[in-house]
């Protein structure tokens, strides 16, 4: 019985297995234990020889099972440190990074130089509607500056807004005449022209909006010039151009010295040195009405700028459509702006 338990004990592959025969030699109807059950039957002499012999199997047996059962457990714990092994010196998985838009980027760059002239950010609707976008603006149905820019209307009282002007008196509205008004909006516009190099019927402005007593032309020269200062470094030079705006008066374009050339003239700046890149001006009284402001005691400037074109100018990229069109191998010259 010994020589046979021990043969089957040593030949166990697995704890179940083990499990079996401890229960077969050891268990409550194991062998073992009915020899040691049977021994009421022998003679008082032979008691003592088989009890001792049964119980020293016993001993045994259970001794070769614990050993066993360690055994197997260790191969176990083995096999599966060896299945799970992580060789920590294999190169990772890179991931592919995603950067900042440069378009966006600039939007960025333009919000935080006026957030840190204490601009507050404006938002307003993209479908917007004609007396927003024309009418509070100072140009009336048959007005010719309508022309201007060519709209895509929804219904005639609905377009997508051709310029982000509207939010001016939008949040002149909303300010409900406290002063001062200090916002930037930037967003998408529309305007229904063939894309081109230099066009898209989709762009973004950034509207620019002060209102408060007291603010003069000096002011918005200021707040310009510091603008420029900031996007483009000091060396620059700029120059205010007088110009026409329905909703300003006076009006004034904004000119700085070609980034590319530094001024001595090249293709992008059609070879003038010089290269616009806002529209500005005194808010026409008319429109600080519209917003709610008495035009008699308050005053205001406004300007919108093109974060395209801001963008084109400073990173020297020639065609506006890269900014739409998502070719990785554009985008990836911007990973680090
Ligand atoms: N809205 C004008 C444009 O789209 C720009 C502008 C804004 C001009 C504010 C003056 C004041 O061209």
């Amino acid at each position: 019985l010994k020589r046979e338990a021990e043969e089957k004990i040593r030949a166990a592959s697995d704890p179940e297995g083990l499990k079996e025969l401890r229960v077969k030699y050891l268990g409550k109807k194991g062998e073992i234990t009915s020899v040691l059950r049977g021994m009421k039957d022998l003679s008082p002499e032979e008691r003592p020889v088989v009890g001792a012999l049964a119980n020293e199997v016993r001993n045994r047996l259970e001794e070769w099972i614990r050993a066993k059962e360690s055994e197997l457990e260790e191969a176990r714990l083995q096999a599966r440190l060896k299945r799970e092994t992580v060789d920590v010196t294999l190169p990772g998985q890179p991931r592919p990074l995603g950067g900042v838009h440069p378009l966006n980027a600039v939007i960025e760059q333009i919000e935080d130089i006026f957030v840190g002239m204490g601009f507050e950010v404006a938002e307003g609707p993209e479908v917007e509607t004609d007396y927003y976008n024309f009418e509070a603006l100072n140009l009336p149905k048959d007005h010719p500056a309508r022309d201007m820019q060519d709209s895509f209307y929804i219904t005639p009282e609905l377009l997508l807004r051709t310029q982000t002007s509207p939010v001016q008196v939008r949040s002149m509205q909303s300010k409900e005449g406290k002063v001062p008004v200090k916002i930037i909006c930037p967003g998408k516009v529309y305007r229904r022209d063939d894309d081109d190099a230099t066009h898209s019927h989709q762009f973004t402005q950034v509207e620019g909006l002060v209102v408060d007593r007291g603010i003069a032309m000096s002011e918005l020269h200021g707040t310009l010039l510091a603008f420029a200062e900031q996007m483009f470094g000091e060396k620059l030079e700029s120059r205010l151009r007088p110009s026409y705006f329905p909703f300003t008066e006076p009006s004034v374009e904004m000119d700085i010295s070609c980034v590319q050339c530094g001024g001595s003239g090249c293709r992008m700046c059609k070879y003038s040195g010089w290269i616009e890149i806002l529209g500005a001006g005194m808010v026409h009284p008319r429109v600080l009405e519209r917003g709610g402001y008495d035009s008699e005691r308050y005053t205001g400037f406004a300007f919108g700028m093109g974060p395209e074109r801001i963008a084109l100018l400073k990173y020297g990229i020639d065609d506006i459509r890269q900014f739409y069109t998502n070719d990785l191998r554009f985008l990836r010259q911007f990973q680090s702006v």
